[in-house]
């Protein structure tokens, strides 16, 4: 049976990274994945982080299951983080612990199934390279909109309809919309009816933790209804702890008695329930002081590196005489950049520069080692220079 399965499509992120590690050049460079990489190229654990471990392994007595909605304190802390606070909008919202971010889109993308089959589902245009697959994968209709410049698309979408947007630091653009545009994204929800269901993957990458859930905070406190779904793999370094969190927010609690129960479901028939370690790790940070403060101004060096190294790549760039793209970097956020090459361009990053991204363009500004941003610069500029040429 097993030899009627037809090829399917190879996962292309994996695929470069597979050949990135096969590649015997010492000076290559991974710019795939979205990881953070500290000045010598590695990712490593946070302190506090490392510190939440000790503590959890002193005093855990038991690995007994955890219910389906996952560690019940994370779910509290995260949605206080998230929404600002326990009273206002996290009033009429619950959370549910995921499968890190991927688990909490899985699973509202099964909320918004089972509430009202056959939704469409706007995504931007370009995408988070996994958006479509999973809502597809849910059974919902997918439409894209323009990013940046999404209001006139938007103006489109219907009453029910559901749009995804990127709460900070678009991946892949680096492109986020102006405090005026997330304002009329925010009146044209409430105007024409459709649900905002954000993204969250980066905050406290771009400009600041509190900054880069202002727009999440400001549709929260504006629309009636809500989803969110949040990711700790990148801003606790928690990647293969696999953690996460769905929030919705109704229009009050009784509005939301349904909500659990449907997406617990929902994690049953997909994983049941959700690892508990990077949970446990995430609570004990936030619900103490000292930890969540180590934790932030960590957040803050990781960010200065980020911010250190799009400003150093720019002035190279510049001083090369890219001065169109340097600008359009400098306006760019959090770990990544679209760079303005195509799929042949990006080959030849790879092939004679042995910088390896992904073919749209897409490269890791959190993964560059400093050193090699002279360089770096000097592939992009040579590339630019000769668009069409073929390297032998
Ligand atoms: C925009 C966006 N959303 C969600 C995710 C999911 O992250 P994870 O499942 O690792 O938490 C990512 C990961 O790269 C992402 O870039």
């Amino acid at each position: 049976m097993l030899e009627l399965l037809p090829a399917p499509p190879a996962d292309p992120l994996w695929d470069l990274a597979a050949a990135y590690a096969a590649d015997p050049r010492p000076e290559r460079l991974n710019l795939v994945l979205g990881v953070y990489r500290d000045h010598t190229g590695a990712t490593p654990v946070m302190a506090a982080v490392r510190e939440a471990e000790i503590r959890l392994a002193e005093r855990s007595a038991s690995k007994e299951y955890r219910g389906l909605s996952g560690n019940t304190a994370f779910n509290r802390a995260m949605l206080t983080m998230v929404l600002g606070g326990t009273d206002g909008p996290a009033d009429r919202a619950t959370a549910v612990q995921t499968v890190a971010g991927t688990g909490a889109l899985r699973l509202l993308a099964d909320l918004i199934r089972v509430t009202r089959p056959g939704t469409t589902v706007w995504i931007s245009d370009p995408a988070y390279v996994n958006h479509r697959p999973i809502l597809e994968a849910a059974g919902l209709t997918v439409r894209t909109y323009a990013w940046p410049g999404m209001l006139d698309d938007l103006r489109a979408a219907r009453r029910d309809d559901v749009v995804l947007l990127q709460g900070c630091c678009h991946n892949p653009t680096g492109v986020d919309p102006s405090p005026e545009t997330w304002e009329a994204l925010a009146d044209l929800a409430c105007r024409n009816g459709w649900m905002p269901f954000v993204d969250l993957a980066y905050h406290g990458l771009g400009d600041g933790l509190e900054a880069d859930l202002w727009a999440t905070r400001m549709l929260a406190a504006r629309v009636p209804e809500m989803l969110i779904a949040v990711s700790c793999s990148k801003n606790f370094g928690l990647y293969s702890d696999r953690t996460g969190c769905a929030v919705v927010l109704g229009r009050s609690r009784t509005a939301l008695r349904h909500v659990e129960t449907a997406l617990q479901n929902a994690a049953r028939t997909l994983y049941s329930m959700p690892p508990e370690h990077g949970a446990a790790v995430v609570t004990t940070i936030l619900e103490d002081d000292g930890l969540r403060a180590a934790w932030r101004a960590e957040l803050d060096v990781m960010r200065g590196r980020i911010t250190a190294n799009r400003a150093d790549l720019t002035a190279h760039l510049g001083a090369l005489g890219r001065e169109g793209e340097a600008r359009a970097l400098a306006g760019q956020k959090g770990m990544f950049s679209t760079l303005p090459l195509g799929p042949e361009q990006m080959r030849r990053l790879r092939d004679e520069f042995a910088v390896y991204g992904t073919a749209s363009g897409r490269i890791n500004i959190a993964g560059i080692p400093a050193h090699r941003i002279p360089c770096l610069a000097r592939g992009i500029a040579a590339v630019l220079e000769q668009p069409y040429a073929v390297a032998g």
